[in-house]
């Protein structure tokens, strides 16, 4: 009987269970951050959680049990244990834990002082990627997925004075996971965002979503939503430099809109204009930079506030710059930002999963817009529906955390996924999800070129219905073919929309020269941008490219010793921020397109 108690549990699908609704602008609110030394074990069997019949152990490491005697015997010590500074991927803070995939528990002690009439929450910015939180020895929540973030109300378990939180991180990898087992990116591990306890009132603003009407140019729509069905509830709204001063009172669900009369300036990668935006009620006050701007699609054109765009990207992973980790601060997002800009940017694509809301915020602020993505990538299991939750989960943490951040352009759904009808049934629900949850912005997905013959390449997808823009992925002389294919090659989109070209690229060792035909120098790669660049802009509809990728990264899949030593070349800066050959192909391409579009 057992057994079959076992295999059920099993094969319960990895899903989110219970978690508190995500708390809007965090970083607006009262907070106490718990970032910095955190003891950690690390846990290879899982013995801190199980017992040796691996029946859940009452009495695991979340206990933070202390001899009593010296006959008491407790075979762990987080007292004794190593420190690792959060946030942090363990894979570059414990050489030992390079490639490790498992469980790691992660202690840290505080204290606190609630305050009366107020609730505390405790704050993830992502944890990789199925994460198990105790306070004082007693769960208080879980979460799958490891590039959104959570919060956990705690009210009830904190205590005035000297508090334990324990996190128990497991980043193993499942099939039937989001991504799956198959990635081209390291398994970094980790409490890899930031941690914070967070006041707020007993009744207070959890959300909003500010923006201008759709379509409209002279029209501020905002919504508001409080923690509680509560009517009659006096919100207010300032946004002092448009003398918007306005104030409306909930409705029974603790909801209420504004719609309000103001021609902002709009916000553009030339002029990235935020408006301070303040919202007001029980004594709370959240400030939020805000700008307001257009994004739609005309035939086989991208508008921009109206205007026709080109966007001028690149793609980038969350790989910290020189030091290789998992970047979550403002100051590894400005060197990587920074790099694209001086590229000539005015996009980004943050592949392939939700990078940390600094990232988001900074590129609002340079003036690049933002493709963010959830990590349906490669060989999802279509047909689980624990893994349709686990997708629209973190495709809902994504839009939520983020749909006040008007430099996010386009929501992308999938990459190079196969075709398949459960695939198209997968995929199709996420659309009208995302749809459904935010018509302001433009979906696509990372497609691939379905049909290769000799001079004609062809992108067909099923999907072309569901996305606004037809988003593929092209390796010609990389991953087959030659660059003098490139040359001759002709392209059949048989679709009326814009076409973007998601990524394209080549691998090349910084350093490494030729006379530009030998594979892995940096003259073939600067060939191979140079061709492919005039190939696509010579096609109909195309309205950019986020070339594959900004720096070399870290990637379990490029064993090729000398060469690739566990780093995927195909970044046009090297691993140590050395840019190569093709950087300045691409910056002279983004040049002429400036120069074209001014
Ligand atoms: C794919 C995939 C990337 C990968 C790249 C490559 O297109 O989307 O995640 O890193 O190819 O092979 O380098």
């Amino acid at each position: 009987m057992k057994k079959a108690i076992i295999l059920i549990a099993l094969l319960i699908p990895l899903t989110n269970f219970a978690q508190d609704k995500l708390i809007q602008n965090i970083y607006a609110r009262n907070y106490q951050t718990l970032n910095g030394s955190w003891q950690y074990i690390v846990d290879p069997f899982d013995n801190g959680y199980y017992d040796y019949r691996l029946n859940e152990n009452p009495n695991g490491f979340f206990k933070n049990k202390k001899a009593q005697s010296k006959t008491d015997l407790v075979e762990y010590n987080f007292d004794t244990s190593p420190l690792m500074v959060i946030p942090s991927d363990w894979n570059t803070r414990d050489a030992k834990l390079f490639f490790y995939e498992g469980s790691v528990w992660f202690k840290k002690d505080f204290t606190y002082s609630p305050k009366k009439g107020f609730k505390t929450y405790v704050y993830f910015g992502a944890v990789n990627y199925d994460a198990k939180v105790y306070l004082n020895g007693e769960k208080v929540g879980e979460h799958i997925g490891g590039f959104t973030p959570f919060n956990i109300d705690i009210t009830e378990k904190v205590k005035e004075g000297n508090n334990f939180i324990v996190v128990r991180v497991n980043n193993e990898r499942h099939p039937e996971g989001v991504p799956t087992i198959n990635a081209d990116w390291w398994n970094y591990g980790g409490i890899t965002r930031e941690v914070m306890l967070v006041d707020v009132p007993e009744v207070f603003i959890r959300d909003y979503t500010i923006r201008l009407e759709k379509g409209k140019y002279n029209k501020i729509k905002g919504k508001v939503l409080l923690n509680k069905a509560v009517a009659g509830q006096n919100i207010a709204i300032n946004i002092p430099e448009l003398k918007i001063s306005d104030a409306a009172s909930t409705d029974e669900n603790g909801f209420v809109t504004f719609s309000i009369n103001a021609k902002p300036e709009l916000w553009s990668p030339e002029n990235p204009k935020l408006y301070d935006v303040i919202l007001s009620y029980n004594g709370e006050e959240i400030n939020d930079q805000i700008g307001f701007r257009q994004i739609e699609t005309r035939g086989k054109e991208i508008l921009l506030n109206g205007e026709k765009i080109f966007l001028r990207g690149i793609s980038i992973h969350e790989e910290a710059p020189f030091r290789h980790g998992r970047a979550w601060s403002t100051d590894d997002d400005k060197v990587l930002l920074g790099w694209a800009k001086e590229l000539g940017c005015n996009f980004v694509r943050l592949a392939h999963y939700p990078h940390n809301e600094h990232m988001v915020r900074e590129a609002e602020k340079m003036g690049i817009m933002v493709w963010s993505e959830i990590p349906v990538y490669w060989t999802i299991h279509w047909e689980n529906p624990g893994t349709y939750a686990n997708a629209q989960t973190q495709l809902d943490d994504m839009i939520n955390r983020d749909k006040n951040r008007c430099a996010i352009t386009v929501w992308s759904i999938a990459n190079e996924t196969p075709h398949s009808d459960a695939r198209d049934q997968f995929l199709t629900r996420l659309a009208e999800y995302a749809r459904k949850k935010d018509d302001s912005r433009l979906i696509s997905m990372a497609m691939e070129v379905t049909g290769q013959s000799k001079n004609l390449s062809k992108v067909e997808d099923n999907m072309n219905k569901y996305v606004d823009i037809i988003s593929f992925n092209s390796y010609l002389g990389w991953y087959g073919g030659s660059i003098e294919d490139i040359k001759t090659r002709n392209w059949e989109i048989p679709y009326d929309k814009p076409f973007f070209v998601s990524e394209f690229g080549a691998g090349a060792l910084q350093g490494k020269h030729s006379d530009g035909t030998e594979i892995w120098s940096e003259e073939y790669q600067a060939r191979l941008y140079e061709e492919t660049l005039k190939m696509f802009d010579k096609v109909e509809g195309f309205s950019g490219t986020s070339p594959w990728i900004l720096v070399d990264f870290h990637s379990p899949r490029r064993l090729l010793n000398n060469i690739q030593d566990y780093y995927n070349r195909k970044g046009i800066i090297s691993d140590n921020g050395i840019k190569k050959e093709a950087f300045y192909v691409l910056q002279k391409f983004y040049q002429q397109k400036e120069n074209e579009f001014k």
